[in-house]
Order: structure tokens, then sequence, then C-alpha cells
């Protein structure tokens, strides 16, 4: 059986090609839909060009209606019958609700090695600390932000001369092998942790 997934997306979707570009061959999963809550997202058009199908659902009218927004979401996520989803640089904090609907079968990726720096800013924040170590961390969805069980992290030694932008760069560089060598795990059943330095 060909595990389907579902990838939502914000921006310019370089993780969502990264988990794309792997679903090919021997893996275990398939793309089935791509979905932004911006319609300017450019992941969208690179998506739309790979042949994979689309989705956009700007959350901005519904002016704060969480649960609103993802009943739209939902109606292409249930369309696309995906088993697992991921959020790819989705910048939209879900509703329990809806975590809870996917429990098990979502996962996030978040640049920074979470414990440490839930939220926002991680890049500048471990610098601020002093931290010699930074990266980037998939995990489970639970209801918290950036909780959940962590399924894989990727590190990387910070440099005398890093920035917040070349640190950012650096680690996205990680989180596009870090998420598909997860996901491949994943729509295998296998939810061992995976460490890459
Ligand atoms: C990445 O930096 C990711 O860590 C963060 O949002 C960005 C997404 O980039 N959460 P992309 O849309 O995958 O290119």
């Amino acid at each position: 059986m060909t595990g389907r997934v579902a990838i939502l997306i914000s921006g310019g979707g370089s993780n969502m090609l990264a988990l794309v570009d792997s679903m090919t061959g021997d893996h275990p999963a398939r793309p089935v839909l791509v979905a932004a809550n911006d319609p300017r997202a450019g992941g969208l058009t690179k998506a739309a060009h790979r042949g994979i199908p689309t989705a956009a659902v700007d959350h901005r009218p519904f002016k704060g209606d969480r649960a609103g927004f993802e009943a739209a979401l939902s109606e292409h996520l249930d369309a696309a019958a995906p088993d697992i989803l991921c959020l790819a640089g989705f910048m939209r904090v879900l509703t329990p609700e809806f975590v809870a609907r996917w429990s098990g079968r979502i996962l996030n990726i978040h640049p920074s090695l979470l414990p440490k720096y839930k939220g926002l800013h991680t890049h500048a924040r471990a610098l601020e600390a002093g931290d010699t170590h930074h990266g980037c961390t998939v995990h489970e969805v639970t209801p918290a932000l950036d909780d959940g069980p962590i399924l894989g992290q990727a590190r990387l030694a910070i440099a005398p001369g890093d920035t917040s932008e070349t640190l950012a760069a650096r680690v996205l560089t990680l989180e596009h092998r870090l998420y598909p060598a997860v996901l491949r795990r994943f729509a295998a059943g296998d939810r061992s942790r995976i460490d890459l330095d």
C-alpha cells in the first residue's frame, strides 16, 4: 500500500519540494495535495508544475475564526483523503480539534533543536543565548505549539561569524535532508528517531 501525503505550506515551499521530490521509486508514500493558507504562496506554483493538485484557502477572510478556516481547508483535505499530513513552513496555529482529528498522522518541521526555542525567531534566539549548536526538528503535532514526540533532529555547529541569516540558510539545508528522511520512515510505519549531523 502506498501512503497518501498532503502538505500544508504558507510560503516558498522549499521543504514541500524536498518532500515531494523524495516521494518517488520505492518510497512508501506519494503526494496527493499541496494546500496553502495564502493564495500567493510561491510553493503552490512549484507544486502545480510537478503535477500535484493544489488548493489555496486564504485565512484572512475568516478574520480569526480558526475553526471556520479549518473547515474550509478540511473540504480539500477530505477530497484528497491523505493518510499523512505534513506541515512544511505552515504558519497558522491549528486548533486542538483539528490536531485531534489528525492525531498520530500529522508532522511538522521546526527550525530549532526542540525543546529549545519554540515559536518564532529561533535563529536569533540561539545566537543570543550563545549556543554552540543549532538545528531543526521534525515532530508529531500535538495541541501545544512546537511540542509533540520528536521523530528526528539535525544539528550544526554555530560558527563565530554566523548571523541569524546565515544560520537560517544553513538550517534550511538541514531541513531539506531531515524532513524527507523522517517522512520515509514514518510512512513505512517506523517512528524511531533519526539524528543527522
Ligand atoms: C523554514 O525556515 C521553516 O523552518 C520555517 O519556515 C520556513 C519554510 O520555508 N518554519 P519553506 O516554505 O519550506 O521554503
